[in-house]
């Protein structure tokens, strides 16, 4: 895990902004980190990168302490923040050379080490340009490229996909695709699941600075699905009729204890099958099989797939935030 926290606690005064977060990030994750405003991601991204003491509790950054091994975590560590400074008078390759120089980058090597972040970035037309013209979405691949200057493993970046457009956000996509194939681990927060759906391969839901729910996006799917269901096509043996063909493949169905119901499938026409399924991927293998080893034609056999949005509506369920949308 490169990061882990234990009990993390951080209160301001008497509000209670984390509580009690036990969080855990493998290497090389794309870790979406989702949750209204005020729900503590800020406050826990300044944590990770020790720009903030919490409360109470722990936290590693690949091992080492936020609190006790701060430089460590530092040169693991790259923040890009949530709002972009006022750089004025600064051009983007100056803008770079200003923060090489602020973690001790050699001078001799910051020309090559700029040029390769701006391409990376895809901003080398940019150079020469003034920081402050640039638009959001160029600033935002600027921030970036900065906080990739020491070449940290791990990113953490506070809600980069906000008040961008959706061009923007699609070139921010392609370049974290392209971080991860670098071999980055990349945590990201975003106070909207959709921004975040499609290019994460773990999530965390974050409310009211508690954790309610975090793991890869299979396992967070699979435990608040507790049976899921299956479409099956059968073709009917030579000379036998569909309708008995499906009574047969159902019956076969049902002699496996995971499968908890089997029904006809809502407006198929021809009719076909549907089954409530409490096994995991091995266990419908193995019920494929035993259909076909019992003579059934399976011409299609497929679980319904539930999607992330589908996911964070149940697990923010009664809570406040699931309710305003
Ligand atoms: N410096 C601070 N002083 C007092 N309260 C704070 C401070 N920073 C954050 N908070 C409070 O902590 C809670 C979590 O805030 P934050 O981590 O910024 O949430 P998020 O980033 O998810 O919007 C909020 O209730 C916020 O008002
Ligand atoms: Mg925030």
């Amino acid at each position: 895990m490169i990061v882990e926290t234990k009990g993390l606690t951080q209160r301001y005064g008497g509000t209670v902004a984390l509580n009690q977060l036990n969080l855990s990030i493998p290497q090389g994750a794309v870790y979406g980190f989702i949750g209204p405003n005020g729900a503590g991601k800020t406050t826990t991204m300044r944590i990770l990168t020790t720009l903030l003491l919490p409360s109470d509790g722990e936290a590693y950054v690949a091992g080492h302490s936020v609190a006790r091994e701060r430089a460590a975590v530092r040169r693991q560590v790259g923040f890009m923040p949530d709002f972009f400074g006022v750089y004025d008078n600064m051009k983007s390759a100056e803008y770079l050379d200003f923060f090489a120089a602020s973690y001790a980058i050699a001078p001799a090597k910051r020309p090559k080490l700029i040029d390769d972040l701006l391409a990376l970035v895809d901003l080398s037309h940019k150079k020469e340009a003034e920081v402050m013209g640039l638009s959001r979405g160029m600033k935002q691949r600027l921030s970036l490229a900065r906080t990739m200057l020491h070449d940290p493993a791990l990113l953490i970046l506070d809600e980069p996909a906000s008040g961008l457009d959706p061009r923007a956000r699609v070139e921010l996509r392609e370049l974290l695709k392209e971080l991860r194939s670098l071999g980055k681990t990349i945590m990201i927060s975003s106070h909207i699941l959709t921004e975040l759906a499609e290019m994460c391969t773990h999530i965390g839901i974050i409310e009211r600075g508690n954790l309610l729910a975090s793991g890869d996006v299979a396992t967070i799917m699979h435990s608040l699905q507790p049976h899921r269901i299956f479409e099956v096509h059968v073709l009917p043996a030579e000379g036998e009729e569909l309708a008995a063909a499906l009574v047969r493949a159902a019956a076969l169905a049902k002699t496996q204890p995971q499968v908890l119901a089997t029904r006809p499938l809502p407006d198929a026409n021809p009719p076909q099958l549907q089954l409530d399924f409490g096994g995991d991927d091995r266990a419908a293998g193995a019920l494929l099989a035993q259909l076909i080893a019992g003579g059934v034609g399976v011409t299609h056999f497929a679980g319904q797939v539930s999607d992330l949005e589908e996911i964070f509506m149940r697990v923010t369920a009664g809570s406040a935030y699931g309710g305003t949308s």
